[in-house]
């Protein structure tokens, strides 16, 4: 583990550097945490994205894809309404593992759905098992947005005292592999890697496809999960409703994501800002969008990936 004073760049004052990827001294614990003590069972899901890849989006879309024949005919009662999604998929590491916590997961009903930041490197030995079939759900997104949006996000959690991250210095971190989960490009390769290899327990997902094309990258994600759309749900509309549940309107408006807070005192607003693609056109300029392209291609272009 390697550290590295963080200067004006982040939230934190150190990143520390395991199995290749940055973190915060309190995500480590986290992840060491979960390396230990997580197992896996069959019938789980994790959602793995990377910090603003539209993880609270996964986990409204995906938690009400599980659940929906419990509120089909009660959908006032739906708990998607009432609770943050982040309450109702926690983060294995940031959440369950943290604190020196060793929860007890073993009660939770089934399938249990969980949700991960780690890199595929460093996800526990029972969910990369050979012989696990756990289901394991990436969504990634443009790292465009993404650096915008954790751009923002980093601000809105800095005291107010300390200002506004300079745009150009979180920009050459984030060139330079040194994010929160980064380098991105090692994460998203990881999974694409496991995605290719293992169709059937990593389902591959980006924030662009689920805007462009939604009912169909949700049927695709119920059919990858084991609970596909009948025709009749799909004739009842039950697609769209899911969509419409979890869109960035309907959800960025409700009481508990407008006025709710974590337990740890940020307001779950932060997880809500504009929710587009391609905002990142408001903030770099052509030199920055060069150097991302080129970061791009590079690392990723030869595995097929692109944005
Ligand atoms: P922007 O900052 O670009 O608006 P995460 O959930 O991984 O922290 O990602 C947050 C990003 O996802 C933010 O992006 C946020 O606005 C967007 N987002 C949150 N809920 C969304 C939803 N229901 N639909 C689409 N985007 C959403």
């Amino acid at each position: 583990i390697s550290s590295l004073p963080a200067e004006t760049g982040w939230v934190v004052d150190h990143l520390y550097q395991y199995q290749g990827f940055w973190h915060t001294s309190r995500e480590l614990q986290g992840v060491l945490a979960c390396q230990k003590h997580f197992q896996a069972q069959d019938s789980d899901i994790l959602l793995v994205t990377t910090p603003k890849a539209g993880t609270t989006w996964l986990k409204a879309i995906t938690f009400a894809i599980v659940n929906r024949l419990r509120y089909v005919d009660n959908p006032c009662n739906h708990p998607l309404l009432t609770n943050n999604p982040h309450e109702l998929v926690p983060f294995i590491e940031l959440k369950l593992y943290v604190d020196n916590q060793v929860p007890d997961l073993t009660t939770l009903t089934s399938p249990r759905l969980f949700a991960t930041h780690l890199p595929f490197v460093s996800l526990p030995a029972s969910v990369k098992d050979s012989s696990s079939a756990c289901k394991l759900v990436y969504l990634c997104r443009n790292p465009k947005d993404i650096f915008v949006s954790l751009w923002h996000f980093t601000n809105k959690l800095r005291p107010e005292e300390k200002g506004t991250n300079s745009l150009e210095e979180t920009f050459d971190k984030f060139c330079r592999g040194v994010s929160l989960y980064g380098p991105f490009w090692d994460h998203i390769l990881g999974y694409w890697k496991a995605s290719m290899e293992k169709p059937d327990r990593v389902f591959f997902l980006k924030y662009e496809e689920l805007k462009e094309q939604p009912s169909l990258r949700l049927k695709m994600l119920a059919e990858f999960l084991g609970c596909p759309f009948s025709p009749a749900e799909e004739a009842n509309g039950l697609v769209d409703d899911i969509l419409k549940l979890c869109s960035f309107d309907n959800l960025s408006n409700l009481e508990v994501n407008r006025n709710g807070k974590m337990s740890s005192g940020e307001g779950y607003n932060t997880f809500f800002r504009r929710g587009v693609v391609g905002d990142w056109m408001n903030y770099l300029t052509p030199e920055m969008v060069g150097r991302l392209d080129q970061i791009i291609e590079q690392k990723l272009h030869g595995f097929g990936l692109k944005f």
